[in-house]
């Protein structure tokens, strides 16, 4: 599906700003409206993500963090499937506000789009679900996800479907590859926003 047609699906795909997105978050939370538009939108890609994270880790202990975590759905499932190591990170406020208490050993207020506050290879996973999409977060964040990846650390994320060439996933997906940077493990197309017939990628690669 072409960008145009996917931008169509869902309002908050036409806006540009920070300013602007942070905004359309203020409104959406209230009355807890994202986790409900989620359930009844069947949103399917935090339990896409946390399958296939679950499928490649063979330790529960790993410290991960949920980049772009918004009001915790990944984390949730993580916490269900016996992962207790968990790190949020969001520039949303109000969207942090709704995390279920002590879900997260730790929630950060940032900027991913920006040189992130942890050290090199602080963590033993990334997880980044839904955040990749319009006027959201920027390829190169894959590059300071990985920098603060240990070695042989895995990555999941999803990108809707269509902002992957138009912000050049792509050209990064490769790059990353061929620098030999990471390995991927899978990647393909898959189930996103069931009800707006919205698509993602999904991959999942180990850091080298
Ligand atoms: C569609 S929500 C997904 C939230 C959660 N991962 C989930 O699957 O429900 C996208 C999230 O990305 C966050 N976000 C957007 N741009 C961001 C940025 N530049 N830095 C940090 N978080 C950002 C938003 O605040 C929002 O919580």
């Amino acid at each position: 599906m072409s960008s145009s047609d996917v931008k169509k699906k869902i309002s908050i795909y036409n806006l540009k700003t920070k300013k602007e997105i942070l905004n359309y978050y203020k409104d959406w939370t209230t009355n807890n409206q994202y986790n409900k538009d989620m359930i009844d939108w069947k949103y399917e890609a935090p339990s896409n993500s946390v399958k296939l994270l679950d499928h490649y880790s063979n330790d529960k202990s790993i410290k991960i963090l949920d980049a772009g975590c918004g009001t915790g759905l990944v984390g949730e499932l993580l916490y269900k499937k016996g992962y207790k190591n968990l790190h949020g990170a969001d520039f949303s406020g109000d969207m942090l506000n709704l995390v279920p208490k002590n879900l997260y050993s730790s929630l950060e207020l940032l900027d991913l789009n920006k040189k992130l506050k942890f050290e090199d290879e602080s963590f033993e996973a990334v997880i980044c679900v839904g955040t990749f999409t319009f006027g959201h977060v920027k390829a190169n964040a894959l590059s300071e996800f990985l920098r603060i990846l240990k070695k042989n650390g895995l990555i999941c994320f999803t990108i809707n479907e269509g902002i992957f060439k138009e912000y050049k996933f792509d050209i990064k997906i490769n790059d990353l590859t061929e620098k030999n940077d990471w390995k991927i493990i899978k990647f393909l197309k898959t189930s996103y926003i069931i009800k707006k017939e919205v698509e993602s990628w999904i991959c999942l690669a180990r850091k080298k």
